[in-house]
This record gives structure tokens, sequence and C-alpha cells, in this order.
């Protein structure tokens, strides 16, 4: 891949000494959904798809992006003094967020560039390609400027141009999940603290399964930022009795004791999911340790349920993915995978059925929804990186 790289690379800005290529990867959540931003924990890793760029420093001020993946849109230029998120640059909005946030955070990134990238995560799917993108620009200017900047405080410099540059309010997750990946692990991150460790996800008899719903995501960022708002809400109502910061604090006994205080039934469905499921993430982690996979699986189901009847994130095509998978011989657990309202599952299955599993969730997918799903069975890789 690095050599296809240099080779666009030469193709659209000509040849020069001292290209350098990364890659970044994309992400895919294995439990612990709509958790970081109420404080709670997330078990996400790394995959071994991503995005890949290739990147020289120019003399002057110009930048000059160029994507694989929006051929349409050409080469992207504007200067690096002047980073404006503009509806235009679509894509290139990304890594100039990144840059902007590096500057207001005092690091000079006062040269041009031209870069080329290319990235092979399903787009649109809910695996991060917009994280992935992000974290892949501040690696690359963290190595070239020397900056030495804690991986940590990049992903969170990832995460301040995703909500201030772009205007999503995303959580750390999915920064955190690219930025900290580990080969064969799943991160066990509690989002109130940052504190994190990494959990072996070699599984000897399963895989991870990936189930693309290929439903375009309409209405996902503005449904993302209600579901916020409702949980913020129900906090409030909650701190009129409790000393807490976050729904992530909360047990589900003491959730039980105290959801009288939230005043709207709407709210109180969106908090206990909240609760319930920063708890089930982390007894799913505690049996993954102890090798109990059956365990870990049937959190998943719990997992989907919650988010599809009192979090309201899923909608037909993920349900049906997940009843199909259900239904499989063979499937350990299955639950849809990121922000939601389309997108992807994930689903735990044994080695032996995988190819069944594929082939009756797809077959079945298509009957009753009308298009393909696609399927990825899924490596975990490590995080951003040069190549
Ligand atoms: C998106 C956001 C994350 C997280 C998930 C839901 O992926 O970017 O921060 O909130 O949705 O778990």
């Amino acid at each position: 891949m690095k050599n296809k790289m240099l080779e666009k690379f030469n193709e659209k800005f000509g040849y020069k000494q001292g290209v350098r290529v990364f890659f970044s990867p994309g992400r895919v959540n294995l439990i612990g959904e709509h958790t970081d931003y109420n404080g709670g924990h997330v078990f996400p890793c790394a995959l071994s798809f991503g995005t890949y760029g290739a990147i020289a420093l120019r003399d002057d001020k110009v930048v000059r992006m160029y994507s694989e993946n929006f051929d349409d849109k050409g080469i992207i230029s504007f200067d690096i003094e002047n980073l404006k998120n503009d509806k235009e640059h679509d894509w290139a909005n990304y890594p100039k967020g990144v840059i902007d946030v590096l500057r207001k955070h005092g690091y000079d990134v006062n040269k041009g560039f031209d870069m080329v990238v290319y990235g092979n995560i399903p787009n649109g799917a809910g695996l991060s390609s917009s994280a992935s993108l992000e974290l892949l620009m501040a690696v690359m200017m963290n190595d070239i400027y020397d900056f030495n900047i804690y991986r940590v405080e990049l992903v969170k410099y990832c995460q301040e141009a995703e909500n201030d540059f772009i205007g999503v309010n995303c959580g750390i997750m999915d920064q955190f999940a690219i930025g900290m990946g580990k080969d064969s692990s799943a991160i066990l991150l509690d989002c109130n603290t940052l504190e994190y460790k990494y959990s072996n996800v070699n599984l000897k008899d399963e895989v991870i399964v990936i189930a693309n719903t290929n439903k375009r995501r309409g209405l996902a960022d503005s449904k993302y930022n209600e579901r916020r708002g409702e949980c913020e809400e129900a906090l409030k109502e909650l701190q009129g009795e409790l000393k807490i910061n976050a729904l992530g604090e909360l047990t589900e006994d003491e959730f039980e004791k105290n959801k009288h205080l939230i005043k709207n039934d709407v709210r109180a469905k969106r908090a206990k999911h909240a609760v319930y499921e920063n708890q089930r993430t982390l007894k799913a982690v505690k049996a993954l340790e102890n090798n109990d996979i059956d365990t870990f699986g049937k959190l998943m189901n719990e997992s989907h349920n919650s988010l599809r009847d009192d979090y309201e994130v899923t909608g037909k095509e993920l349900d049906t993915l997940v009843d199909l998978a259900s239904k499989q011989e063979g499937t350990i657990g299955s639950r849809m995978t990121g922000a939601g309202f389309g997108g992807c599952t994930v689903s735990i299955v044994k080695k032996p059925m995988v190819e069944k599993f594929i082939k009756n969730v797809g077959k079945e997918y298509k009957e009753k929804i009308g298009y393909d799903a696609d399927f990825y069975v899924a490596n975990i890789g490590s995080g951003t990186r040069e190549i």
C-alpha cells in the first residue's frame, strides 16, 4: 500500500523526495454505546482497514489535498493561514480542522503541504472514517514537525476539531480507539477520567463480523445531538438531589431509586440506557477476561435491545440484521455499533459457521429490506502510525 500511495502522490503532484506515508485505522465498538458523552465506559477496537495518506511539506503556504475516494472533488487547495470550514472543501474540512486546533493550541504549523489520501473504510458506515482522517492528519503533523505531543492529547485535539470545526458534538470514543488502538486488543476506556486498559480479544474459536446495513444515515447528526441533550437534561434533574457529574457514575440500583426525579418518560428511558449500558460494558469486559464469551454475547444482545427500546437509535435495517444474526446457529451475540440510525452491526460468530452466517443473513436481509448488506470479518489492528 505504501508504494501505491507514493505512486498516487507522484501522479497528482509530481515526484518529490521525502514523501512520508501514514495509516490510520477505522474502529468498531464491541459494547458501550452512547456512553462516552455520558461519562461511562466504552470497549472499542481499531480495525485493520482505515485511511492512508502520503504527504510532503512545501516551501510556501499552499496546502493541496487530493482524496482518491472523492475524485470528483479534485485537488482541494487553500492557504495554511486561512483555515475556515468551507462546504465546498467537503472531506478536506476534517484535516483542516485538525490543523486549526493544533495552531490554536500554539503548535506552529506554518508551511503548506501536498497530500494524497485513500481510505478503505466503507463510506458512511459508522466505522469512523472521519475520526480516522482526523488522527491521520494529527499524527502526520506531530511527526513531521517533531511536536512530541502525547497521543492522548492528539486524540483530544481531534475530538475538539470534530466538535468545534465540523460542528458534530461527538464524544471521545472514536478518536481514542483510533489513536490508541493496539493489535488484537480492545480498549476499556472510562470516558469520565480517560483511564484505560487493553483487553485481549484474540478469540480462539470465534470471529468478529461487521455487517453494514448500507442505509443512508440522513438525520444521524441531529438525532445524535438530540439524544445528548435529553441525557444532559435528565442528569440535571437527578443532580437536584444527587451529587453526581455524569450518568456513568450511577449503578443500576442508584438509578432505580432516583429515577422519579426525571420528570419525563422519554428522558428517563434515555438515562436508563446510559446507566445500564455502562454497567453492561463493565460486566462484559469481566466476562471476556474470564473467557466467558457466552456472557459477553448475551450482554451484546441486551445492549442492542436497550438501544432499540430505550435509546431508540436503531431502526428497521439494524434491527433486521441483528434479528437475523441472532437466529443463526453459532452466533454468540449481535448488536448495532456506533451512533446508530443505520451504519453497522457487530456480531461474534463461531468460526466454522461464519460462511453460512454471511450467506443466510445476507439473503434474508435482501429479501426483507430490498438491497444488500455487506459483511466483513474484522481484524483488530493498531492505532495511527507511519508506515
Ligand atoms: C459516534 C460518536 C461517539 C459515540 C458513538 C455512540 O460514533 O462519534 O463519540 O458517542 O457515536 O456510542
